[in-house]
């Protein structure tokens, strides 16, 4: 049985477009640039930058949640869709992401070198901001958004998640280096 608040219908649309915004904005522009900060920056206190950054786009996460449950709740949509199901994985778990960064420090603080707490930092962070931004895509469907807002969601979402994979790859194939190489006597 739909459990449609009808109501409360009329702050659909405002409350969607600040969701899609703001969701859009922390997963598919802002997090790509705290992991592209990280990689390319090269000045003392990058990973204070990357922190910061991130921690910014980790309180729009959570701004976007509270209005997606909101518009989920009125539409009765609310985990019945693939949208707002693997958008509530994605955001929980990435509520766990400044801890884990958080004892990868402490760690790194003690031996001078990554150890398992970096690569699950890394590895778990890429994953996720590259689901979000594919979930945002499902978002719009779900809204019905134009083809032109969709076109544009893609354009940008391609390229920053793109960016991400590529940067990954660099790492990964050591092309790129770790943060503590290149930056010797800044702490990690
Ligand atoms: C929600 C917050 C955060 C997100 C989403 C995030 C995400 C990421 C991602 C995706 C990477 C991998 C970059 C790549 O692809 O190469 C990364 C690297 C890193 N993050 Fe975070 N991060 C967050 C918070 C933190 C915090 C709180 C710390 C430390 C106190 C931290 C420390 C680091 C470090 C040191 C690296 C580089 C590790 C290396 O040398 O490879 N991050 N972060
Ligand atoms: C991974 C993170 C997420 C991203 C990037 C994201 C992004 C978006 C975008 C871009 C839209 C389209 C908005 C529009 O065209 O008006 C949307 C719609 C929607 N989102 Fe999310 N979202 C995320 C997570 C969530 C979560 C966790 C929920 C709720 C639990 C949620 C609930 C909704 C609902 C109900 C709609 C449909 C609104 C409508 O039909 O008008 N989203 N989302």
């Amino acid at each position: 049985m739909s459990q449609i608040i009808y109501e409360d219908l009329h702050l659909v649309p405002k409350y969607a477009k600040a969701h899609g915004i703001v969701m859009s904005l922390a997963f598919t522009v802002m997090m790509p640039l705290g992991v592209f900060a990280i990689r390319f920056l090269r000045v003392k206190g990058t990973i204070w930058i990357h922190v910061v950054w991130q921690l910014l786009s980790w309180i729009l996460m959570l701004a976007g949640l509270a209005t997606g449950i909101r518009v989920g709740k009125i539409l009765d949509r609310l985990h019945n869709n693939a949208h707002t199901i693997l958008g509530t994985i994605v955001v929980v778990l990435l509520l766990f992401q400044p801890f884990i960064g958080l004892i990868h420090h402490f760690r790194f603080r003690k031996t001078q070198k990554p150890g398992k707490w970096t690569r699950l930092h890394v590895w778990y962070g890429r994953v996720l901001i590259l689901l979000g931004i594919i979930n945002g895509g499902l978002g719009l469907e779900l809204a019905a958004n134009t083809t032109g807002g969709e076109i544009a969601y893609g354009v940008v979402g391609g390229i920053f998640g793109a960016g991400l994979l590529l940067v990954a790859i660099l790492v990964e194939t050591k092309k790129l280096p770790f943060w503590k190489e290149r930056n010797a006597g800044d702490i990690g």
